[in-house]
């Protein structure tokens, strides 16, 4: 199996993005969990992580990140996600508690430890990326890829032109778009096309224990979703796994793309260089296209796994 580092806030959809991983142990070796300030506060998404793992009794080391962007404040994703980052099911308090280390040290150990490159697969601001890589930057060799949740060639979701994950830290986005390690970018391009529909969900909740816990999930994060003005729900951050998995589910380019970090209308914006004749090579495998139906069955098969488990 592939062994990879999962750095997340759940989040409603880093909750199922998590499930996702776990349910293919044959193909993805999770070596560790690292958490990050985003869509709420770090305490609280580390307790969900926990909490996630815990359901489906996944003893998995997790270790607690940044609590918030390199410069300036945290901006939460509290209207999307609620009040502890993940409401809607009630789940059980954790068995398992966060490892002592900090998540660049531990993340840093995982790396110089492995005898194969490590896949990261982070889901939330890049702060915890940003600092590894620029604190220890011989671990760059040590990274096969990065499959990413973040950005949107085409528009944003917090602002016209930036994505969440962009938006909260761009300066540590810009860092890892410039690192000089592939990426695979599942920006809102892809993602709002690998959308959940109502009577999905309703099938989810005639299921076995994850799915049904997967389908309160969701309904919670209709809610905000319907208000926004979406027929579905975009699973944003299944797809940096998805992709792992089959990615002959999905359709790409090759681009040259990094972060704006100034603009007044574009800072947070993942920016691409589509012309003809580029001025630099592509640096990003950006994911544009995904056979919705093919994820979809995907989706419910490994959460049906986990439900007999
Ligand atoms: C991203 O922002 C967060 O709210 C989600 O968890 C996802 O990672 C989507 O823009
Ligand atoms: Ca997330």
């Amino acid at each position: 199996p592939r062994p990879i580092i999962i750095d997340c806030d759940p989040g409603h959809d880093d909750a199922i993005a998590i499930l996702l991983a776990l349910a293919h142990p044959e193909e993805l070796e999770i070596r560790g969990i690292t958490t990050v300030g985003g869509n709420q506060i770090l305490d609280k998404i580390t307790d969900n992580a926990l909490k996630v793992l815990s359901f489906v009794n996944a003893d998995i080391p997790v270790a607690k990140g940044a609590k918030g962007p390199l410069f300036g404040k945290l901006v939460t994703g509290e209207e999307a996600h609620g009040e502890s980052g993940m409401d809607g099911p009630v789940l059980p308090a954790s068995k398992f508690k966060p490892v002592d280390q900090g998540a660049v040290e531990f993340m840093l150990e995982i790396i110089r430890a492995s005898e194969e490159k490590i896949t990261l697969v982070p889901m939330a601001p890049l702060t915890n990326i940003a600092l590894l890589i620029t604190a220890y930057p011989e671990v760059k060799d040590k990274i096969k890829e990065i499959s990413l949740m973040g950005g949107g060639l085409a528009y944003g979701n917090v602002t016209s032109t930036a994505e969440f994950n962009i938006f909260v830290d761009p300066e540590a986005a810009r860092i890892v778009y410039e690192s000089g390690i592939p990426i695979v970018m599942s920006g809102l391009d892809v993602t709002d096309k690998a959308a959940i529909f109502e009577e999905e969900i309703l099938e989810l909740k005639q299921k076995g224990p994850v799915s049904v816990m997967v389908g309160e999930l969701l309904d919670f994060y209709s809610i905000y979703g319907k208000k926004m003005g979406y027929v579905g729900n975009a699973l944003h951050d299944p797809c940096a796994v998805a992709w792992l998995l089959h990615p002959e589910l999905f359709e790409s380019e090759h681009l040259y793309v990094t972060v704006e970090t100034e603009g007044k209308l574009t800072r947070g914006m993942t920016v691409a260089d589509r012309r003809k004749k580029p001025d630099r090579q592509p640096n990003v495998q950006v994911l544009t296209g995904v056979d919705r139906e093919a994820f979809m069955k995907l989706l419910f098969d490994s959460l049906e796994r986990l439900d007999r488990e």
